[in-house]
Formats: C-alpha cells, structure tokens, sequence
C-alpha cells in the first residue's frame, strides 16, 4: 500500500498528466506495441498505426481508467472491479503485459514532465500503477 507521501505525489502528477490524458494514453499504447510488438495480439481488431482513432480512443479509456484509481486511491479495487473482471475473465491478458504497459505509461509521463518527474514521484507513480496491474489481474487465479 502506498504511504500518504506517495498517495499526494501520485494525486500531484495526475493534476498534471489530466490535462494531457489522452495524448499520454496513446502515447504509452504507441511505445507499448513499438517495444513489446507481441502485446498487439490481444488487438488483432483494431487500426494500430500510430495516431489511429483507435489507438487514440483506447489510450483515452485506459488513462480515464486510472483517474478513477486516483480519484479513488484508498479503495482502487472497488473503483476497478469492473474492468478487472473484464481482463481476467473475457480478454485474459497474461498478467506480464500489466508491467510492460505500466512501464510505457512510466516512460510517457517522465516524456511529458520531465521536471515533476523526480525520484520520488518516479517511485511514488511506479508503485501506483503496480497497484493498479495487481488489482486488473489478481481475479485470474
Ligand atoms: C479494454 C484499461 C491493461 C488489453 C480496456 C478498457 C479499459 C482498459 C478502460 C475498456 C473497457 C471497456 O470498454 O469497457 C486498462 C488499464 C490497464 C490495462 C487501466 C493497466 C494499467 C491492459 C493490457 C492489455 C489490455 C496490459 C494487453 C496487452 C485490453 C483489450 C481491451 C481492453 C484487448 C479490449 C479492447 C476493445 O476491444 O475495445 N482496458 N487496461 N489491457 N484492454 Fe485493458
């Protein structure tokens, strides 16, 4: 769990990457399939060239998604109950994909704010996000 530190450095940065959200969505979708091309099997259904509404579409549901995280940090699980039935029960995404993707929307964030992004808000987001994968995948099993 995240200490009241890393919840306000996470609360912080999200102001920040908010006004942004949909560029940094695709943006971490672009470096994902880019660097990990084996994760575009989970969509041989969509357009994913780079800047395709697609891929920007999705970006947008991906990062609203953890704005509701943030918006409810004490209780991510009951915020994302829904789409973590989805991914375990309908799309079953391996759970190794969650840390890849979470590294690329690491990376995209540190693009977008280079200054913000300090050690410890870099530790503070990273523990976030692992947060976020372990509630998306711990109904596989
Ligand atoms: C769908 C969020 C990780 C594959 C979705 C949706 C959201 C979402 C909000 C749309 C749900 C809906 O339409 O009701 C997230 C978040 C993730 C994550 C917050 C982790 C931070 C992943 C990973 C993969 C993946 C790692 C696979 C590499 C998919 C697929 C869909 C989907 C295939 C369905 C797309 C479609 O047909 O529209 N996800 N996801 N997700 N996700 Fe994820």
């Amino acid at each position: 769990t995240l200490t009241q530190a890393e919840k306000a450095a996470v609360v912080t940065i999200w102001a920040k990457v908010a006004t942004q959200a949909d560029a940094i969505g695709a943006e971490s979708l672009e470096r994902l399939f880019c660097s990990y091309p084996a994760t575009k099997t989970y969509f041989p259904h969509f357009d994913l060239s780079q800047g395709s509404a697609q891929l920007r579409g999705h970006g947008s549901k991906v990062m609203n998604a953890i704005g509701e995280a943030v918006k409810h940090i004490d209780n991510i699980r009951g915020a994302l109950a829904k789409l973590s039935e989805l991914h375990a029960y309908i799309l079953r995404v391996d759970p190794v994909n969650f840390k890849l993707l979470s590294h690329c929307i690491l990376c995209s964030v540190a693009a977008h704010y280079p200054t913000d992004f300090t050690p410890e808000v870099h530790a503070a987001w990273d523990k976030f996000l692992s947060s976020v994968s372990s509630v998306l995948t711990e109904k596989y099993r």
